[in-house]
């Protein structure tokens, strides 16, 4: 690589994998579970089936392995020259202990330095700033960044507000000192804490701290205000992705793709006529995996690899609890 050791190193995504269940939850089968119907979710959401991890072995961390391993022997990796392992999950494999050491152990990585992002559905999104920064200061030359959620862990299916909504799946992208003059660009984040009281798991962290009460009362569950939330997300979405097109000078019409976070087509929709951007550009799986939280936007790298080409101009835009969100502008490396 040859590149001017004085200044930062640029970091690009190099390589991509992902991985979802076998098993498919469709709107049919909510219909069986809750008061809701195929054309209710389709029509509101955007969704026609999502992925259901069954088997109570096959945690995030399970899927996390999943995808790390699908992009180490796509690309022919050696394991041991990944030096950070970081999962981006809300879902990790035990609350204390985090779930990236695990993954890391598993695929052969046990000398790198691994921790979690929580960050909500924006968790990738910061996860691959993290990542860039830690390329750009030359201490670290490979992070292996993944996006990783069980929702199904933590979703009540008997609440037709949230059940319809989630789904499972990982996702994981290398990332590394760009070999030309592609990669990571720079983002626009930002966030409100007042996401904490309209989208989280009630009970369970140090705030409110799990009982038999919490339990019965179904606190252990995930919950939204999600009329509040939609609108949260439309107006975030789109004012970052401006702010990013602002910031790099760059017009609708010179973006390739835009790969949004998927919660539901309505906010995909609206953000995409915020920004301006014709509809084909706007990448889209929310149909068959619903909201996989942190995966949602590797799991489109992963979808729309074989599209891109060297100097595209993607942008990645987030929004997610906390509350969290950001908009990422990269221009694709390979
Ligand atoms: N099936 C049928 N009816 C449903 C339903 C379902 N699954 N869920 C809600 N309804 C009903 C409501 O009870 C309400 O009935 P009412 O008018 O008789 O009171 C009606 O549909 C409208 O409810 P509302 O909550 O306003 O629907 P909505 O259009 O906002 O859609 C969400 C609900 C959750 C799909 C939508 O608000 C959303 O996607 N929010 C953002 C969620 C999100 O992105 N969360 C993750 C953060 S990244």
């Amino acid at each position: 690589m040859n590149r001017d050791r004085s200044l930062p190193a640029k970091a690009a995504i190099t390589a991509v994998g992902s991985y979802v269940p076998e098993d498919i939850l469709s709107n049919q089968d909510l219909a069986q579970m809750v008061d809701t119907n195929d054309e209710w979710i389709r029509s509101r959401t955007g969704i026609v089936e999502r992925r259901i991890a069954r088997n109570p072995e096959h945690a995030t961390g399970y899927m996390a392995i999943q995808a790390a391993q699908s992009l180490l022997q796509k690309k022919n990796i050696d394991p041991t020259t990944i030096d950070v392992v970081l999962v981006a999950t809300i879902t990790p494999d035990y609350t204390v202990s985090p779930t990236a050491p695990y993954v890391a152990t598993e695929i052969g990585a046990g000398g790198a330095l691994a921790f979690d992002l929580q960050a909500a559905c924006s968790g990738f999104l910061y996860g691959l700033s993290t990542a860039s920064a830690m390329i750009a200061s030359g201490l670290h030359q490979r992070v292996l960044l993944i996006g990783a959620d069980k929702m199904s862990s933590i979703v009540d299916y008997s609440d037709r507000s949230t059940c319809i909504i989630f789904g499972d799946g990982a996702a994981a992208v290398l990332v590394e000192p760009s070999d030309n003059q592609w990669g990571y660009e720079g983002g626009v984040f930002g966030n409100n804490g007042i996401g904490s009281q309209l989208l989280n798991v009630p009970h369970g962290g140090s705030r409110q701290p799990f009982n038999a009460d919490s339990y019965a009362a179904g606190q252990h569950y995930i919950q939204q205000e999600g009329r509040t939330v939609f609108k949260y997300a439309v107006n975030h979405m789109a004012s970052s992705s401006l702010a990013l097109l602002d910031r790099y000078n760059l017009t609708a019409d010179q973006i390739n793709y835009v790969l949004p976070h998927q919660a539901n087509k309505r906010i995909i929709d609206a953000t995409r006529e915020a920004i301006g951007v014709e509809e084909e550009k706007v990448l889209t799986n929310i149909a068959h995996y619903g909201n996989t939280t942190a995966a949602t936007i590797p799991l489109l790298l992963s979808d729309f690899e074989q599209q891109f080409s060297p100097g595209d101009r993607l942008i990645l835009t987030a929004f997610g609890g906390g509350f969290t969100w950001g908009a990422a502008y990269i221009t694709w490396n390979y």
